[in-house]
């Protein structure tokens, strides 16, 4: 009976509080998952004071909550935590898996995907930004990063040095999703994926233990599945990366008009099918028709101007040319942050085909009913990003282990020391086209995604027609909608499904953990 009145006097207490600080969600009263989060935050906030923000510290909680890219993952969190120290992370893991409170785990917060690092009412966000550590050791010659750090920070360390590592190519991208994600860098047709660079992950289990997976550990199976294998096996707290002497770079970036389209792509894939391709050389190509500009980003990691391997587009005249010799951080920080509010996007990966790039020119002129769509929005742009990746970024991967793909033999072992990544790619050349859109208004959001899922369709069905497509999908440029881990292959999906039941067997990181790519639940 008291207990019975204390529990109703709580619920009085905390519907009032309610109603005084979180007026933009609907609690209907019987929201007991709400409530329960709630709960759990009030009592990690009086056992850690210093890492919880409760919504009611406004200010703190909405700088933190809109941290950070596209508003489209905005959400109202039951509460923050910001763990500075692994030991943090362990402590907020077993009190939320004791709870059965639902969490996200962010670090750059540069997916699009609500949901991926974020979370609503019911659950608690684990912001990883204060876990930023960036530490070079130039005895092993290789970087301790913390999972919160942003690839700028990561450059301008290994700067002091000479350094560089494989990371991303925009500077304020965030370390965690990215390199869990694999990770295309413009190192990677000569050092592989940021992932394949990765040699020691320090991980917090969903029971809050704290180990360390590398290559020829007792959690070698661990270190793989971390290779592309996102959140599904706990929170990486640290990564140690492979460096390498930080080259002077010729490049930069050339801007055209849309019409340009169709031979640009036929540069490209003149580039693509030259035998023996230098792997020196890297690029991307942003095709933007609702602003009638294309933007051909060119980087040769050798201090040498207009080298032969981009012969097939100096026949192309840009109306701005932006290029020289510099660092490669330098050429990196060349590329002009996003400025719309609002982000989504979707992944396809063929082989470089001329037919199905003359058809996806044809799709995106500026009369296609999507781009027309997008165009007529507020600040409305579509964004197709064509991104190469040669046959030696997926072999360079492999190099540094046994690499797995699709035809491996059932049965075949961890490998011992070195054992590739999980994303089961093809070893052929390939191109990971993403279509993305960048908009306003909230509103326009149900618009913006029809047009975006229409057009990856319409390319998809070209590259099967084309018999160019390829089953992976790139996780760090999929949509929530993209089955991303069924395209890693029915094998890497069985082994990484071992290694999920062998560290987490409560299955925390499915279902606790409801944010991100998920292991598929078919073929389990
Ligand atoms: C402007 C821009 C440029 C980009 N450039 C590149 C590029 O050059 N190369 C590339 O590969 N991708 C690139 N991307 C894609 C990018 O990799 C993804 O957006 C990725 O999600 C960013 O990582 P994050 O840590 O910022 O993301 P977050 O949104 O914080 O996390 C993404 C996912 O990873 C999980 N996660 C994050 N950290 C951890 C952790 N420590 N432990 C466990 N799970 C974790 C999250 O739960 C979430 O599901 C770019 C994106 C943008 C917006
Ligand atoms: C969000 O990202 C921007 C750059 O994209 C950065 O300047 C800003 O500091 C970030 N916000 C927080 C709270 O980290
Ligand atoms: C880095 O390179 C520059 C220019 O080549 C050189 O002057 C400097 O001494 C180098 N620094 C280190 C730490 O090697
Ligand atoms: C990949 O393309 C290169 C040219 O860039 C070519 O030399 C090589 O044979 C191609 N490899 C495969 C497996 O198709
Ligand atoms: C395209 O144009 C719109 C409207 O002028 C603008 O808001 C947006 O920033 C531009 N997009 C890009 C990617 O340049």
């Amino acid at each position: 009976m008291v207990a019975a009145i204390s529990i109703a006097l709580l619920a009085v207490l905390w519907n009032t509080l309610l109603a005084g600080t979180t007026s933009a969600t609907k609690c209907n009263g019987g929201d007991k998952a709400a409530q329960r989060a709630a709960k759990t935050c009030r009592e990690l906030h009086a056992a850690l004071p210093d890492i919880i923000t409760l919504p009611a510290e406004t200010q703190e909680y909405d700088d933190l909550r809109d941290n950070n890219w596209s508003h489209t993952v905005w959400q109202r969190p039951a509460c923050i935590a910001s763990p500075a120290r692994t030991a943090d992370v362990s402590v907020l893991v077993k009190k939320l898996v004791r709870a059965n409170v639902p969490f996200a785990i962010r670090s750059g917060g540069h997916s699009p995907n609500r949901g991926d690092a974020s979370i609503g009412a019911d659950g608690v966000l684990l912001s990883l930004h204060e876990l930023d550590r960036v530490a070079y050791d130039a005895a092993g010659g290789l970087v301790s990063i913390g999972p919160g750090a942003r690839w700028g920070a990561v450059y301008e360390e290994l700067d002091k040095y000479n350094k560089t590592a494989v990371g991303g190519r925009v500077l304020d991208v965030g370390v965690g999703g990215l390199s869990l994600g694999g990770g295309l860098s413009y190192l990677s047709d000569l050092y592989g994926f940021v992932c394949d660079n990765v040699v020691n992950y320090e991980v917090v289990l969903a029971n809050g233990q704290v180990v360390e997976a590398t290559a020829d550990s007792p959690h070698s199976d661990l270190f793989w599945a971390l290779k592309g294998g996102s959140n599904n096996f706990g929170i990486v707290t640290r990564f140690q990366s492979q460096t390498y002497p930080s080259p002077l770079a010729w490049g930069g970036i050339q801007v055209f008009s849309a019409d340009q389209t169709p031979a640009l792509l036929q540069a490209l894939h003149t580039y693509q099918t030259t035998p023996n391709k230098d792997p020196h050389a890297n690029l991307i190509i942003n095709l933007i028709p609702t602003n009638n500009t294309l933007l051909l980003t060119l980087v040769y990691l050798r201090p040498v101007p207009h080298p032969a391997v981009f012969a097939p587009f100096y026949a192309l005249t840009p109306l701005v040319e932006q290029t020289a010799v510099m660092s490669l951080h330098a050429l990196m920080a060349q590329f002009p942050p996003a400025t719309q509010p609002r982000w989504t996007w979707y992944v396809n990966s063929f082989r470089p085909d001329a037919a199905l790039y003359a058809a996806i020119s044809a799709l995106l002129a500026p009369e296609s009913p999507e781009v027309a769509a997008i165009a007529k929005l507020q600040a409305g742009s579509l964004v197709a990003a064509v991104q190469p990746v040669g046959v030696s970024a997926v072999l360079a991967g492999g190099d540094r282990g046994h690499h797995q793909h699709h035809h491996n033999k059932p049965g075949d072992t961890w490998g011992g020391k070195g054992t590739g990544n999980a994303m089961g790619l093809e070893r052929v050349n390939q191109t990971w086209f993403s279509v993305s859109a960048a908009w306003w208004n909230e509103g326009d959001d149900g618009a913006v995604d029809a047009a975006v899922r229409s057009l990856h369709d319409k390319i998809r069905k070209l590259a099967e027609r084309a018999g160019a497509q390829l089953e992976y999908v790139f996780m760090n440029d999929a949509n929530a909608k993209q089955d991303v881990i069924a395209g890693y292959g029915h094998e890497n999906v069985r082994r990484l499904w071992q290694v999920a039941r062998r560290y987490d067997e409560r299955g925390v990181f499915q279902s606790l953990v409801p944010g991100g790519r998920k292991l598929p639940r078919v073929g389990h």
